[in-house]
């Protein structure tokens, strides 16, 4: 029989249009903001804050900021139940890093007086430092992580998604600048219900490169 994990992930798929009668759920939604918050990242730094898009000002705000490009995807920020911004931290500080390190305190990972050694992973960091002396790279791949644990888990909830590399970053961090400070938002999720006769995406067969092709066991 096949594994679930393998089920969820073969019956997700890019939903390209939403009934937009149909909301997500306060409860299914507490889980995937959870799921967010538990996603792994590099020396656990969790360099980003995702914003959740649910009041119709806010959704106006995010459909405004299509204005100058990729409108194709522009109809999902009305049509779905909430769109999430992923936003990574385009300075990661010494400072930002405290934060992690006294959380991991509190939380009984490590005993106080071990806390000036923990900051030896910030090494990690400067090591990912561009020429502008930011970190954005870095920060950026590690929201993909949470990206991918979000499909994952909406997957399992038979919530439908799509993924949106195609907005204006730049708009977008002029338009949510107050939320931003500080942050870049290069990628962002429409989650919701699909269009039941609309979405030519919906029954399409899943496709992706022969397992020989990708993966090598030696
Ligand atoms: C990082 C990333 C960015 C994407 N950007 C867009 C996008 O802007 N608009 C869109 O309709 N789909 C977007 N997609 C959806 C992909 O095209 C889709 O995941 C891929 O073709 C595989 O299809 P599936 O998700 O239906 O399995 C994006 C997916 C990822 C992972």
């Amino acid at each position: 029989m096949k594994h679930q994990i393998i089920k969820d992930l073969e019956n997700r798929y890019t939903a390209k249009k939403y009934d937009s009668s149909k909301k997500v759920s306060q409860e299914d939604l507490a889980v995937l903001l959870e799921a967010l918050r538990l996603s792994a990242s590099s020396i656990n730094s969790q360099p980003w804050k995702f914003v959740v898009i649910e009041s119709d000002e806010a959704k106006q705000r995010m459909h405004d900021s299509f204005a100058n490009m990729h409108q194709f995807n522009q109809p999902h920020v009305k049509a779905s139940s909430h769109v999430i911004l992923f936003t990574h931290k385009v300075k990661y500080t010494r400072e930002d890093y405290e934060v992690v390190v006294d959380k991991g305190i509190a939380d009984k990972r490590m005993p106080e007086d071990k806390k000036e050694a923990a900051f030896g992973a910030y090494g990690f960091v400067e090591l990912n430092k561009d020429e502008k002396g930011e970190h954005k790279a870095w920060t950026k791949s590690q929201t993909y992580l949470a990206l991918g644990n979000a499909l994952h888990t909406l997957a399992r909830l038979n919530i439908d998604s799509t993924t949106m590399e195609g907005i204006d970053p730049q708009l977008v961090g002029e338009l949510f600048s107050e939320q931003l400070d500080g942050y870049e938002c290069h990628v962002a999720l429409a989650i919701g219900y699909h269009h039941a006769s609309e979405d030519y995406n919906a029954g399409l067969p899943k496709s992706r490169r022969a397992f020989d092709d990708v993966i090598t066991v030696l």
